[in-house]
C-alpha cells in the first residue's frame, strides 16, 4: 500500500505529482527554517541586533508571508491544475474508450463492508458477478465504474491509481493498469462504519492468457460435487440452512435466486485469496471459522453466524465452499 511505489503508468503519474509537491513543500520548509535560524542568531559581542521598528517588520511579512509562498505555491498550483485537467482524457484514451468502447467494463459497488464486482464483456454482453477481488490483464487498462449502495466508500489501490470516492447514486470512473503481474492490495479509504478497516480489496494482475482463462472460469456455473462426497453433504447443508437466500451460487438448483447485491456471489468463492473482504486468507478452516463465528471475526457484518451448527455440518459446508473454485 505505497503510493510512491507505482506499478503502472497511471499510478506513476500520481507518484510523479507527489514528488513534485514534496519538493515544493521542502523548499518552503527549508526557507522557513533558514529564517528561523536567522532570527535566532546571536550577533558578535552578545548584543541584540538593532531593530528598525515597523518598516523592518513589514518587510519580513511581505517577503516571508507573501513573496516566498507565492513563488513556490503558484507554480505548484498551476502544475497540479494542468496535470489534473489532462488526467481523465488521458486515462480514457489509454483505455481505448471511444466510439468502440473498452473491451472490459468492470463495475465495483461499495457495500457495508465488502465490494460487489461485475465484469461485463463488451463483445458478448455477458455479465459475471464476483466479490472483493478484481483481476486485470497485465499491461492493459481496464475501466472501472465505481458506485455505492449505502454510504460513501472510497476505492484506493495506491500502487495502481489514485483514490476515488464511491458515492450512492453516482458512477465515478477510474482506469486501472498494472505493468507487472502481482497482487496489489486496496482498502476502503473513507470511514464507512464499524468495519471500515476490514474492507480490503485485492487487485490481481495476470498475464493476458491467464486472465482470459480466469474470466471464463468465473463466467461458468459451479461444478456440482460428486454424489456421496463430503462436498455433496456440504451442498445439502448450504440449501438446508438457506445460505442461498442471500448468497448466489450459479448452477446450484435454487442457488441463483438470491437478490442481487444482498451478499457476495459464492459461485467461485474457493478461488478467491481472502474471505470477509480481506479479513482471513482463504482456506477450508477459515471458511468453517467464518460461518461459525462471523460476528466475532467481523462484528456488525450483515451475515448472521451459525455457532449452533454441529461440527460435522460446518466441516462439510466449509469443504463445499472451498471446492467452489
Ligand atoms: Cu467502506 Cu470505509
Amino acid at each position: 500500500m505505497n503510493t510512491l511505489a507505482p506499478a503502472g503508468p497511471l499510478a506513476q503519474a500520481v507518484a510523479d505529482m507527489a514528488w513534485v509537491l514534496i519538493a515544493g513543500a521542502s523548499v518552503i520548509f527549508l526557507a522557513m527554517m533558514g529564517l528561523l535560524a536567522f532570527t535566532l542568531r546571536r550577533p558578535p559581542g552578545g548584543q541584540a541586533a538593532p531593530v528598525d521598528g515597523a518598516r523592518s517588520d513589514r518587510r519580513w511579512l511581505v517577503l516571508g508571508g507573501l513573496v516566498l509562498p507565492a513563488l513556490v505555491l503558484l507554480p505548484l498550483l498551476a502544475y497540479t491544475a494542468s496535470t489534473s485537467l489532462a488526467w481523465m482524457p488521458a486515462q480514457w484514451q489509454a483505455a481505448g474508450a471511444g466510439p468502440g468502447g473498452p473491451r472490459w467494463v468492470v463495475s465495483v459497488t461499495g457495500r457495508m463492508w465488502w465490494w460487489e464486482v461485475h465484469y461485463r464483456d463488451a463483445a458478448s454482453g455477458r455479465v459475471v458477478a464476483l466479490a472483493n477481488e478484481v483481476r486485470l490483464p497485465v499491461g492493459q487498462p481496464v475501466v472501472l465504474g465505481l458506485n455505492s449502495a449505502d454510504v460513501i466508500h472510497s476505492f484506493w489501490v495506491p500502487q495502481l491509481a489514485g483514490k476515488v470516492d464511491m458515492v450512492p447514486g453516482r458512477v465515478h470512473q477510474l482506469v486501472l493498469q498494472a505493468d507487472e503481474p502481482g497482487i496489489y492490495r486496496g482498502q476502503c479509504a473513507e470511514f464507512c462504519g464499524e468495519q471500515h478497516a476490514r474492507m480490503a480489496l485485492h487487485v490481481i494482475a495476470l498475464p493476458p492468457g491467464q486472465f482470459e482463462a480466469w474470466l471464463q472460469t468465473q463466467a461458468s456455473d459451479a461444478v456440482p460435487p460428486r454424489a456421496g462426497s463430503p462436498e455433496a453433504r456440504g451442498q445439502a447443508v448450504f440449501t438446508q440452512q438457506r445460505c442461498n437466500a442471500c448468497h448466489a451460487v450459479r448452477g446450484l438448483p435454487g442457488g441463483g435466486a438470491a437478490p442481487p447485491g444482498m451478499a457476495p456471489d459464492l459461485t467461485h468463492v474457493g478461488g478467491r485469496l481472502h474471505l470477509g473482504a480481506g479479513t482471513l486468507p482463504m482456506s477450508t478452516d477459515h471458511l468453517q471459522a467464518w460461518v461459525a463465528h462471523t460476528q466475532r471475526l467481523k462484528p456488525g457484518a450483515r451475515m448472521p453466524q451459525h455457532a449452533q451448527m454441529d461440527q460435522a455440518s460446518l466441516r462439510a459446508l466449509a469443504a463445499y465452499l472451498a471446492s467452489l473454485e
